[in-house]
């Protein structure tokens, strides 16, 4: 949640601000406008309830801010543009404290116009800092926890900057001591970003508890919140420990905890390509990452298996012997992704006979769960920041568990604080709404589960070459279920009025439903709610009346234990009363052509693995049924991704 960039350059000579609303040039003729306004451009997902930049300029720090969508601070910026920088920071705001008016909208000033912060997260004692700044005759305008903390910062710079007077401290350590001295007094998540008029090529960060990576340039430095800040510029990316406070200048990064003491941050490369975060020709991101999802499931699964067939999870390092000794796995995980590890537990749980729950973590972390140095922890987070699932991975860590990260975000925070990771190679998922990353970790998980039955014993060894010999024919299925959208895409848009959706699954079903409800009511905006079909007699049937759609998840007839069967029965009651069915059924099944308004085929594949095709449809349905509706699918009202707050 919160967008934030920063960046500070040395001249080149090039003019600067040139192309400040147009594409960037990254090989030199950019200034901190530039940087930041195209890092804003990446990182809009991340909020888009306001948007602000400042930079230091020869008569001091020039801000510009505004609330609404990024396009509404390049407005502001056409009519009334910025000189040229080479130092300067940008934030995309979800709101958090303080609703989204300009007043509201970050960079927040201080130290009388000469200092200007940023900020994502939520700083929790933020009303007692206040009244101490208050009583000290500081003045607020606006209602955030960042202009306390900017507030803060301010005075704490004004006394060392007093107090350094003659002693030829420079100012770049007496803003990187003022950062260090504010972060202790903070409390909650925070990323700080903050720049000062006295200190020109310097930009100064903190974090805890909320994502910040640096990148490194040449002659330039930059920040944000993700690489995506700062991939036009640079691959090379430094990961940040928690609680640290970073100095950045042209020529140099350096890395401090809150109390000055030296540290080392993480050097990686970003292997995502700049292209796979364009739209590149569709209408928007959530359209082309369904339309990449054939891709994100071959990438995940890409170089995972030996010569002999062997699953080979390198990344694991967790000593084996650990591994056979689980005797719980619990997943915790929120949202999608949440479904894609309930997917996962009847793979695993029938795969390796292990007791799997999944559990979101915001409830896992606060009801006294029972886990131990048995229990094996999955964290399974596209993001790799949301702070539910951070939280709730640093307790279950404390209390002797391991855990594996399934992540899709190199050099994110849940991956770093898990014992080890498997990462989903899904690229990047700029659409608030995930849908790649869902295939890719329900994918991940897969792998993991048939590399526990492994480790476990050769019983399930044809089992386990039978299902990645059909996972590896997923790509090729997923990409049948898209070449033949156009039913399921017509009949999104015939049903833009529908005030009322519901979905029905059984067994890995259950889940699919509950994400098509999920993608329906994050993206139209209406009543939208998935059950168990076998729950439906016990209550939510009441709500079928004529009319009613109901999208039905039916099992492959060819599977196990009558499901097929039983859920065609479903169809039929509610069909008697009323309801006007959708039903996602296999290739070759007829069963309920005779009684179901609307079939749509996908390709045929084993029960377990059928969530990979079925959950399509589901997809395009909300995307088509939303866009019909004239909705933003790319930024939903009131969400935004990485939910970086509890
Ligand atoms: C729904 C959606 C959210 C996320 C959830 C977890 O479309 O995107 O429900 O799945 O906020 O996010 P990650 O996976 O980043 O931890």
């Amino acid at each position: 949640m919160c967008g934030i960039v920063g960046y500070v350059g040395r001249n080149n000579g090039a003019s600067l601000n040139s192309a400040v609303l147009e594409d960037v040039d990254s090989n030199g003729s950019h200034g901190a406008l530039d940087v930041v306004m195209e890092g804003l451009r990446r990182l809009e997902y991340r909020g888009y309830d306001s948007a602000g930049v400042a930079v230091l300029t020869e008569s001091g720090i020039q801000s510009r801010k505004k609330s609404g969508k990024l396009t509404n601070l390049i407005a502001e910026l056409q009519e009334a543009p910025l000189p040229d920088s080479l130092t300067g920071i940008g934030h995309t705001r979800w709101a958090t404290h303080g609703g989204p008016t300009d007043q509201n909208a970050h960079p927040h000033l201080a130290d009388d116009g000469r200092l200007a912060m940023i900020h994502n997260g939520i700083i929790e004692n933020f009303a007692e800092l206040k009244a101490e700044l208050l009583d000290a005759g500081a003045t607020f305008i606006s209602d955030t926890d960042t202009e306390v903390a900017a507030v803060l910062l301010g005075s704490i710079y004004r006394r060392l900057a007093d107090a350094d007077a003659g002693s030829g401290s420079g100012s770049e350590d007496t803003l990187t001591r003022a950062m260090q001295e504010a972060s202790q007094r903070l409390e909650g998540a925070f990323t700080l970003l903050a720049i000062h008029q006295d200190a020109p090529d310097v930009v100064v960060a903190s974090r805890r508890n909320s994502p910040l990576v640096v990148g490194l340039g040449e002659g330039e430095n930059f920040l944000g919140s993700d690489v995506s800040g700062f991939i036009d510029f640079t691959r090379r990316a430094v990961e940040l420990g928690q609680d640290q406070v970073v100095t950045i200048t042209p020529d140099a990064v350096a890395i401090t905890d809150f109390f000055g003491a030296p540290a080392e941050g993480k050097e990686f490369h970003v292997d995502w390509d700049a292209a796979a975060a364009e739209k590149g020709g569709y209408d928007s991101f959530m359209e082309k990452e369904i339309n990449d999802q054939p891709d994100a499931v071959g990438q995940t699964l890409l170089g995972r298996t030996d010569a002999k067939g062997n699953l080979v999870l390198d990344e694991l390092r967790i000593d084996e012997s650990i591994l056979r000794s689980v005797d719980k796995i619990v997943v915790l995980a929120c949202g999608t992704s949440a479904y894609a590890g309930s997917v996962a537990k009847y793979a695993i749980e029938h795969w390796c006979r292990i007791p799997t729950e999944v559990e979101l973590s915001h409830e896992f972390r606060y009801r006294d769960p029972i886990v131990n140095e048995k229990t094996l922890v999955v964290a399974i987070s596209q993001s790799g920041e949301t702070m539910d699932t951070l939280m709730a991975v640093r307790y279950a860590r404390e209390q002797g568990a391991k855990v594996v990260a399934i992540c899709n975000t190199n050099g994110s925070t849940i991956p770093r604080e898990s014992d080890a990771v498997l990462y989903t190679h899904a690229g990047p998922e700029i659409a608030v709404a995930s849908t790649k990353a869902f295939l890719a970790q329900i994918t991940a998980a897969y792998l993991l589960g048939l590399y526990l039955a492994q480790l476990r014993g050769n019983k399930f060894r044809d089992e386990i070459n039978a299902v990645l010999s059909d996972l590896n024919e997923m790509p090729a299925k997923i990409q049948q279920v898209l070449d033949n959208a156009d039913a399921v895409k017509k009949l999104g848009r015939d049903m833009a009025d529908a005030k009322s959706v519901l979905f029905l699954g059984r067994h890995v079903g259950f889940p699919v439903a509950m994400e098509g409800a999920l993608k329906l009511k994050e993206l139209a905006y209406i009543h939208a709610e998935g059950f168990a079909a076998g729950e439906l007699k016990h209550g939510p049937i009441a709500l079928i009346e004529e009319g009613q759609p109901v999208v039905v998840v039916l099992p492959s007839p060819r599977g196990r234990d009558s499901l097929h069967s039983k859920v065609v029965s479903n169809i039929q009651e509610i069909r008697a009363r009323g309801a006007v069915t959708i039903v996602i059924a296999e290739e070759g099944d007829e069963s309920v052509a005779a009684f179901s308004q609307h079939v749509i085929h996908v390709p045929q594949t084993s029960t377990l693995l059928a969530p990979l095709l079925t959950t399509v449809p589901l997809q395009i349905f909300a995307l088509e049924l939303a866009s019909a509706k004239g909705y933003d699918v790319d930024q939903p009202r009131n969400l935004a991704k990485s939910v970086t707050v509890e």
